[in-house]
């Protein structure tokens, strides 16, 4: 599907229900009937990073595929690696719907999900049908968890999901950012994110003796300057692998349609752009560098990876830029990079990452 025929399509999808809209792409992603373009091949987009190849940096965010039914068919949309999850280890259905809204003229939606999902055992079924096809796309695949809405012990929840789920990633994020599940942003501090990173890495270790798979942590946009410190410290003492920065924010900018401002739940898109960039930035600075870091909020556009590139992300992610953008938008953006990098010299990706964050 070309971008100008997505285009026109546009109009119509969004006269549907978005989680219906959804659901329909999901469904012809699945089927093959949404045409993979030329992938963006590149040495220049190409990187290592945990010691896996990444063939370019435009990645897909955690959310689209929930149940990792459609991996194949996003990498077919030339992203370089796709996030699929979060999963949670029992089936759950959610928060009632509607719970995703759109707001087109800032390209931007609210969702309160709550980890509506299959369950991690329907997932490594999906997983195990993605492992064992013919032909498998060239991409890195990362698995998103979380824990169920009435789990009192995360670290229970956490430890389970990498026992299942670990040898099959390759890479986890543990998720700890999503506005729309009680208590888990209350994650994001010193003393529980110690004790999770200990029960998860211990986890991992056990359940991964050849080849485990690094861990990310992905944090919400809504810090102070205070948490900010706190957690970049953490990062270091705990040696987390990489950040995934950031999941969607509570905050409502004014110029925001008030009738969308008004629905609950995490914001994403073009007006999360600036405060994630910024986010990364600082992370990238507090840690020295030291961290990779995956960059995500309000990518649509070559420029906007960029810019997260430059601010310290080795890596971007999108959701809400495929909504709007369309199936082209990661082979936009990745021949876009191109153009960018060769305009301000930079023989590689490598040389960018962090360039304006000292
Ligand atoms: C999300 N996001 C998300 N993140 C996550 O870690 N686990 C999840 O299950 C979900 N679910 C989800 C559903 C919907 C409908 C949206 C729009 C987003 C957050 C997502 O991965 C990303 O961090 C933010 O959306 C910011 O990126 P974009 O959308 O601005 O590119």
């Amino acid at each position: 599907m070309s971008f100008s025929l997505y285009s026109t399509l546009r109009p119509l999808l969004f006269t549907l229900d978005a989680e219906k809209a959804h659901g329909m792409t999901l469904c012809a992603m699945k089927r093959g009937l949404v045409p993979a373009g030329e992938p963006v091949v590149d040495p220049m987009l190409e990187q290592a990073l945990w010691g896996i190849r990444f063939p370019n940096p435009v990645g897909l965010a955690a959310g689209f595929d929930k149940n990792a039914e459609a991996i194949g068919a996003a990498f077919n949309l030339g992203f370089g690696f796709v996030e699929a999850g979060t999963v949670t280890p029992k089936p759950q259905d959610g928060n009632p719907k509607p719970r995703i809204f759109r707001d087109p003229r800032n390209e931007a939606v609210i969702n309160r999900m709550g980890f509506p999902n299959g369950g991690m055992h329907v997932f490594k079924e999906n997983l195990e049908r993605f492992y064992s096809a013919k032909s498998k796309p060239d991409g890195v695949l990362g698995v998103n968890i979380g824990m169920n809405k009435a789990q009192k012990e995360p670290a229970k929840d956490y430890a389970r999901l990498i026992t299942m789920l670990g040898p099959m990633a390759d890479y986890l994020t543990i998720n700890i950012s999503s506005p729309n599940t009680p208590g888990l942003r209350d994650l994001q501090s010193r003393e529980p994110l110690m004790a999770l990173l200990d029960a998860v890495k211990d986890a991992r270790d056990k359940a991964c003796r050849t080849n485990p798979p690094p861990l990310l942590v992905k944090f919400a946009p809504d810090l102070s300057e205070e948490q900010i410190e706190e957690l970049a410290q953490v990062a270091l003492d705990a040696k987390i692998e990489g950040l995934i920065l950031t999941n969607t924010t509570l905050e409502r900018p004014s110029f925001l349609n008030p009738k969308f401002a008004d629905e609950a739940g995490g914001l994403s898109g073009v007006p999360l752009r600036e405060k994630s960039t910024a986010i990364i930035r600082r992370f990238f600075q507090r840690t020295e560098g030291s961290i990779p870091i995956i960059g995500v909020g309000g990518v649509s556009r070559a420029e906007d990876a960029y810019a997260k590139i430059k601010a310290g992300a080795s890596l971007v992610q999108l959701y809400s830029g495929l909504v709007y953008q369309g199936p082209r938008v990661a082979q936009k953006i990745n021949t876009g990079l191109i153009e960018l990098l060769n305009a301000d010299g930079h023989v590689s990706l490598s040389t960018a990452i962090g360039c304006e964050a000292i």
